[in-house]
């Protein structure tokens, strides 16, 4: 298909990286499984003439996915990993060398802090975390020596929204590197290269697979820094398999949908439980009261369908009571699937730069595409439980 520049995002996603008439008329590309292509001549091989060399670095299915992806993000080119938390090492490892200062959001993804804190550390990059909501603030923090910032809008777990446009000003004038975990919002909803940032990461796992089946990464990147991306990449080989490749492609088609459905009936449900009794707080930079709102309107088209609740204080067995009942929500890490999810978290225990003292229990839901009706009953009945536990 060729690009067309007027055409909407969610007619990328249909037809962005595929061309059936180089598929014999079939709409997907198929999966290529291969280490070894064969050269046709001396010359050839001598030369590595021809796209494709080894399984490890490109295969068409794998182009199928970082071409379309590249289209969706407003990049100059992606690469695609086995996980979410390998994109966000090639990235990482893409724009810091041995010391090199790393500022990262205290509110990122915790892995994300364990990479920092454990093997960024063993090979000289320090690492300062800085309160997620310090905007243009961050020149403050900066040193001679910082050549990356890495944001998660909003964090994953406590939902700070980040001003990220006013951060990459700043980081950009001193000539450094913005890096972003764009899992939570896709490119659909915040196209990261647009408002500034040089290299953003999707774990795929979520919203791309949409079906609970996969682990996989994308790791996208402006003109400036796709090359040192792309080597990065390379040098650890760090290639997802041609089945969950495929996948991916096929969860692309219908993301935009999904999405839209998991915002839409996300909010609803954050409203709702914002009404409960028994809530405190919800943590949604959709919802006007919160913290994040103003810069999650100006700089987001929507939202997806993961947020945080905080109760109001009960005994923790008030807590299991609600959660061990719950039928439709399920206790597991990750989101981004069909199904709804819930989770207890607590910040407490690795937060550095700012603390975590949110007043009760916290929880993060992820509102999957079930019937919201059969949702509020099922939180319905576990309330019930909580109230009768306390
Ligand atoms: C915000 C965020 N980023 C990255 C990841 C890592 O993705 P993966 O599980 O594919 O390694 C996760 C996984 O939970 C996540 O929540």
């Amino acid at each position: 298909m060729r690009k067309n520049p007027n055409h909407g995002p969610a007619t990328r996603l249909v037809h962005a990286g595929r061309d059936p008439s180089e598929q014999h008329g079939f709409v997907n590309t198929p999966i290529y499984r291969g280490s070894t292509v064969l050269y046709p001549t001396y010359d050839a091989i001598k030369h590595r003439r021809g796209r494709y060399n080894y399984g490890t670095s490109a295969t068409p299915t794998m182009d199928a996915l970082t071409e379309a992806w590249t289209e969706l993000a407003g990049a100059a080119g992606t690469v695609v990993t086995p996980s979410g938390l390998a994109a966000l090492t090639v990235a990482l490892m893409a724009a810091v060398s041995a010391g090199d200062h790393l500022l990262v959001t205290d509110s990122a993804y915790r892995p994300t802090r364990q990479f920092c804190d454990g093997v960024l550390k063993r090979f000289g990059v320090e690492t300062t975390y800085y309160d997620p909501t310090i905007g243009a603030g961050i020149a403050a923090l900066m040193r001679e020596n910082t050549r990356a910032v890495l944001v998660e809008a909003p964090g994953s777990q406590s939902f700070e929204m980040q001003d990220i446009p006013a951060i990459a000003e700043v980081v950009h004038a001193r000539g450094g590197t913005v890096i972003m975990d764009n899992t939570w919002a896709t490119p659909l909803l915040f196209p990261p290269h647009e408002r500034g940032v040089d290299i953003a990461v999707e774990a795929g796992t979520k919203y791309l697979s949409g079906g609970s089946d996969l682990l996989l990464g994308l790791t996208s990147a402006n003109a400036k820094h796709f090359p040192a991306v792309r080597r990065t990449f390379d040098h650890f080989a760090l290639c997802a398999g041609p089945e969950d490749i495929f996948l991916a492609l096929r969860g692309l088609r219908t993301m935009n949908l999904r999405l839209r459905e998991h915002g839409r009936a996300g909010l609803e449900m954050a409203r709702w439980l914002q009404a409960r009794p028994e809530v405190l707080r919800v943590l949604h930079p959709a919802l006007p009261e919160d913290p994040g709102h103003a810069i999650w309107k100006r700089d987001f088209s929507g939202a997806s369908g993961l947020f945080g609740v905080i109760l109001k204080p009960c005994p923790e067995a008030a807590l299991a009571a609600m959660l061990d009942g719950l039928e439709l929500f399920g206790m597991g890490f990750s989101w981004g699937g069909f199904e709804s999810l819930v989770i207890p978290f607590d910040c407490a225990p690795y937060r550095t730069a700012t603390t975590w003292e949110p007043g009760g229990w916290a929880l993060r839901f992820h509102i999957g595409l079930e019937e919201v009706a059969d949702l509020k009953a099922d939180l319905e009945a576990g309330f019930a439980r909580l109230r009768a536990a306390s």
